[in-house]
C-alpha cells in the first residue's frame, strides 16, 4: 500500500490547518501538510512518551545527534551536535532569531520571490528592508542579479541573504556550482547566508548544505525533519553554524532553544534514525505523483501544463493560459479545490497556483478535475 493511500474519511478527521481552514466541501490542497500515516517508529516513540508520562522538558541532545547522524549518511556531512548545532522552537523562529543576531535594524536583506511567505514576513517584522532578486523564469537563481545586489549596485547594501535551499514555491534543487557562486559573492561582499534546507531530507544527495561550501564559514542552515517526515504539529527546529559563527548561536537568548517542545525533540529525533526507508518510499511517490499531476493536467485541463520539479512536493503552475483574474479564487470559489495563491509568494504571480502534491494519486486526480469544472 501506498504511504499517500490515506482515505478522505480519515484525512477529513484530522483537526489541522489543512483539513479545517476552509468549508468542509472545499479539497484542501493548499498548506504544506501530507496526507500520510506516521512513520511507525514515530508512531511508537510518541506512544510510548505519553504511555511514560514522559511530557516533560527536554535535556538531551538527541535530535542534534540524530540529525548529524543523518547528515553524514545523506550528505557525507558531519555536523557536531555540540559545537555547531542548537535546537529552536521551529524554523522560521529560528531563522527570525539568526536575523536579529547578525544584522540591525534598517539593514537590508535579500530574498527570492517567488518566496515561501514568512521569509518577506520576518523581514518586515524586525524592520530590516527587503531587496528582491526574483528567481529566473525557469526556476533557477538570478546569479548576476544576486552579485549586482549583494554589491550594492541595486539599491543599499545588504548584510543578510535568506536562501530557501530547495527552493519553496518552484521546487528548484540549487547545483553545487550555483551554490559555491552565492557562497564565494556572500564571502567578497561579507553577507551572512541563511539556508532554510527544511525540504532537503526528501530531496536525497542531490542536495548540497550551504554550509559545507568553500567560503560559507559564516553562513547557517536552518532545518527540521518536520516537513520531510510531516510533524509539523510537533514543533522542533535546528540551527547549524558554520565554523567561523558558532559563537552567534551560543550567544542567542535562551527563549530560542527552550521554547522547543519535548515530543517534537523525541519524533523529529526518531524520524531521522529509524525512519529512513519510510523517507526514500515517499520520496519516490511523490516524483510518481508529479508525473501523474502532469498527465492528469494534459488530461483535464490540457492548456496548462506541468513540468516535474526536483525538489519538494509543491508545484507553482503556472495559469495566465487560463485567462483568468485570478485563477486561484475561481479553482476555490467555483471548482472546490483551495491551492496556494501565487500572490501570497510574490505580490506579482496573480497567475500562479501551488499545489500541494503530498496526497494520493486518487486525490490529485479528484483536484484536477475540480479545477477543470470551475472552467
Ligand atoms: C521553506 C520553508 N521553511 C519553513 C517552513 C516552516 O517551518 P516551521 O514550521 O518549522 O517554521 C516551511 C513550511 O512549509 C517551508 O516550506
Amino acid at each position: 500500500m501506498a504511504l499517500f493511500d490515506v482515505s478522505l474519511d480519515d484525512l477529513r478527521r484530522r483537526t489541522s490547518i489543512k483539513w479545517r481552514r476552509f468549508e468542509p466541501d472545499v479539497l484542501p490542497m493548499f498548506v504544506a501538510e501530507m496526507d500520510v500515516k506516521l512513520a511507525a517508529p514515530v508512531a511508537a516513540r510518541l506512544q510510548r512518551a505519553i504511555a511514560d508520562g514522559d511530557t516533560g522538558y527536554p535535556e538531551l541532545p538527541v535530535y542534534q545527534e540524530a540529525f548529524a547522524s543523518f547528515a553524514e549518511w545523506m550528505w557525507g556531512w558531519a555536523p557536531d551536535p555540540a559545537a555547531d548545532m542548537c535546537l529552536a522552537g521551529d524554523v522560521m523562529s529560528g531563522m527570525r532569531e539568526l536575523l536579529l543576531a547578525t544584522t540591525e535594524p534598517g539593514d537590508a536583506v535579500v530574498i527570492n520571490p517567488a518566496i515561501y511567505p514568512p521569509f518577506r514576513l520576518i523581514c518586515d517584522s524586525t524592520a530590516r528592508p527587503l531587496l528582491q532578486v526574483p528567481m529566473r523564469d525557469d526556476g533557477r537563481l538570478d546569479l548576476e542579479g544576486l552579485e549586482e545586489a549583494f554589491s550594492g549596485a541595486r539599491g543599499p547594501k545588504p548584510t543578510a541573504y535568506l536562501l530557501c535551499s530547495p527552493h519553496n514555491p518552484h521546487g528548484t534543487i540549487h547545483t553545487r556550482d550555483e551554490l559555491a557562486a552565492v557562497a564565494r559573492m556572500a564571502a567578497t561582499h561579507r553577507v551572512t547566508v541563511i539556508s532554510d534546507e527544511i525540504h532537503a531530507p526528501l530531496v536525497g544527495s542531490a542536495h548540497v548544505p550551504f554550509v559545507t561550501l568553500p567560503g560559507a564559514q559564516r553562513s547557517f542552515v536552518v532545518t527540521s525533519a518536520s516537513k520531510s517526515w510531516n510533524l509539523a504539529g510537533l514543533k522542533a527546529g535546528l540551527l547549524i553554524a558554520g565554523s567561523e559563527v558558532r559563537e552567534t548561536l551560543r550567544a542567542l537568548p535562551g527563549h530560542v532553544h527552550e521554547s522547543v517542545s519535548h515530543l517534537g525533540v523525541m519524533s523529529h529525533a526518531v524520524a531521522l534514525n529509524d525512519a529512513r526507508d519510510w523517507l526514500q518510499e515517499l520520496t519516490l511517490e511523490i516524483q510518481q505523483n508529479k508525473v501523474h499531476f502532469a498527465a492528469e493536467l494534459a488530461r483535464q485541463v490540457p492548456a496548462l501544463s506541468y513540468t516535474p520539479s526536483e525538489g519538494t512536493y509543491l508545484a507553482w503552475l503556472d495559469c495566465s493560459p487560463l485567462g483568468l483574474e485570478s485563477p486561484a479564487r475561481r479553482f476555490h470559489e467555483v471548482g472546490r479545490v483551495r491551492m496556494g495563491f501565487g500572490t501570497d509568494y510574490d505580490p506579482s504571480a496573480t497567475q500562479h497556483v501551488r499545489v500541494n502534491l503530498g496526497t494520493s494519486r486518487e486525490l490529485i486526480t479528484e483536484g484536477v478535475r475540480r479545477m477543470a469544472v470551475s472552467l
